[in-house]
This record gives C-alpha cells, structure tokens and sequence, in this order.
C-alpha cells in the first residue's frame, strides 16, 4: 500500500511555481495577484482562506482578502464582484462559499468575469470542461488527478466510482475521469440515494470518497487492490485538541488502508493539492494561459 502525500506533492507543485514567479519578476513582469471575498465568520471557511493567503505568500502572489459581515446584501456582493472583474491589478478572484442563505450562490458565481474564475465553478468553464476546451478546472478534481498522475495510478479504461454528485467534486470528477485527455477511465457516480451504491463500490478500481459523511466507506465496500481518494474533511467534535475538533475523511482509514494499492489521508491528502491547484489556475490566469 502506497500513501499518497498531497502535502508533500503540493509542497514540490508551490515551490516550482515560486521558481515561475520569480522568473517573470526578473523579466520585468508583475506579481500574480488573488483576490478572496470571505463573508461571515464560519469557522471552515476562515481556515480555507486563511490558507489561500498563506499558499499565496509561498508561492510570491499578491493576495488581497475582502472581508464582510453576514448581513451583506446581494447587491453590495455582486458590487464587489463587478470591482473586481474590472480591477486590471487583479489575475483571479475566488468567492469562498457557502454564503448565507439570503444571497444567491449561483447568481454570484455567474457575476464572476469567467476570465478570472480561477476556482472554475462559473457555467462557462464549467461547460468548456466538459468537452475538453481549455479552461479553469475547479481545484479539488484537478488536485486529485493531478496526484493521480503524480503517483502513477493507473486510470485509462479502468472502473473509477465517485461517491457524491457536488458541483465542486462529484461531477467535474466524473467529467474529468471520464474523458480522453484525463483519466479515460469507465466512470460510475453514486450518491445518497444510490440503491447499488456498496455493490457498485466493491467494483472500482478507483474508488473517489466525496460525500462529507465521516467513514462512511468501509473495508467491505472496497476491493483487494484498489485506489481509494478521501476527499472528505468534516469537522469532527475533539476534546484532545486544542481546536476542539479534528478532520475526518469519509473513509475508515484503518480498517481500508490495507486492502490498498493507493490511499490518500485526511488531513494532508487532497486537501492541501486543492489550495496549490488554485495557486496554479491564478498563474493560468496571470499568463492569460486559457483567455485574453
Ligand atoms: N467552499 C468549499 N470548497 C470551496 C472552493 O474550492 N472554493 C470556494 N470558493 N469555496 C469553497
């Protein structure tokens, strides 16, 4: 059994795009610049961001973090995002979801210049996605292919089962596992009302966890032999830590590892390769790699 260490991967990804930055500084060129808007004080979010701007030091970004209260408008977001369509300081921006109830997601996302839509959940790149047109690609699936191809899973025609049906995950997964230029693998998505979910389970080859259910997947839903990716990171109540809670995975880890061929943990698996995917798309879109 193989561990995959995201952390280790995305350590090596960010250092080789600091070399890249540098690079482009010494040539006369501008810093890449991420802007992040954080609404409200939801303790996940915090952390996500918080590590965005780290990942933006180490890697030689710009970052700019804007902050607002959960009683924002609508309108006073969708404002902010018009600013920052039209800030030409700005490569990328993310906003970091969820928002609160009162303010429409989809309606915001579609706000997003999709020229600057580095975590690539606006329809355009969504669409472009899906039939293999250059475009941002959202940062978890692209994390995960990527340590996919770092370790040298195998893909190409085997049976790839993802559990979860998300915008963010499920179904840019089964897009990519699904296509040619990617995983070209025969690719099954089961969700929470899945009657043949454990049986379908039992017959992957790669076996894709992102269904934010703390162990859900037991020994007995994976193959002798399999690659299983936990892209869960519930937060889980810990009174040992000093946080009061720990991440937990959607996959029993110990009791799955040893009928692995590849298994990535939580933390320091897919997590830390989505922030570096999103340090990759901003330099996309510093270099104007997919739009002008
Ligand atoms: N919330 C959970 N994951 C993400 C992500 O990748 N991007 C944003 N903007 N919000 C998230």
């Amino acid at each position: 059994m193989t561990l995959i260490d995201g952390k280790a991967t995305a350590a090596t990804i960010k250092a080789e795009i600091k070399q890249e930055v540098e690079n482009i500084v010494a040539q006369g060129g501008r810093r890449p610049h991420l802007a992040a808007i954080l609404v409200g004080h939801d303790g996940g979010s915090e952390t996500y961001v918080k590590n965005k701007v780290l990942a933006c030091e180490a890697c030689g970004f710009e970052s700019t973090l804007l902050r607002f209260e959960d009683d924002i408008t609508e309108e006073e977001l969708l404002a902010c995002v018009s600013r920052l369509n039209d800030d030409p300081e700005v490569d990328g921006f993310i906003v970091q979801l969820p928002l609160p109830r009162h303010i429409n997601e989809q309606r915001v996302i579609e706000a997003i210049d999709y020229r600057k839509d580095v975590d690539g959940f606006h329809p355009i790149n969504v669409g472009r996605m899906a039939i293999g047109l250059p475009c941002f690609i959202s940062a978890t699936p692209l994390g995960i292919l990527t340590l996919l191809q770092h370790y040298n899973v195998p893909t190409r025609g085997k049976k790839c089962v993802i559990l979860g049906r998300s915008n963010i995950v499920g179904k840019p997964m089964a897009q990519l596992m699904m296509q040619k230029q990617w995983g070209d693998a025969t690719v099954t998505v089961c969700h929470s009302r899945s009657e043949t979910l454990k049986e379908e389970c039992r017959q992957a080859d790669i076996l894709i966890a992102a269904i934010g259910q703390p162990g859900f997947v037991t020994a007995d839903m994976v193959k002798e032999g399999a690659a299983v990716i936990d892209v869960g990171t519930t937060r889980v109540p810990d009174p040992t830590r000093k946080s009061g809670f720990r991440l937990s995975g959607d996959v029993r880890f110990d009791e799955v590892a040893p009928r692995c061929s590849f298994i990535t943990p939580v933390p320091g698996g897919v997590g830390p390769m989505t922030i570096c995917m999103l340090m990759l798309n901003t330099l996309s879109a510093a270099k104007k790699e997919f739009y002008q």
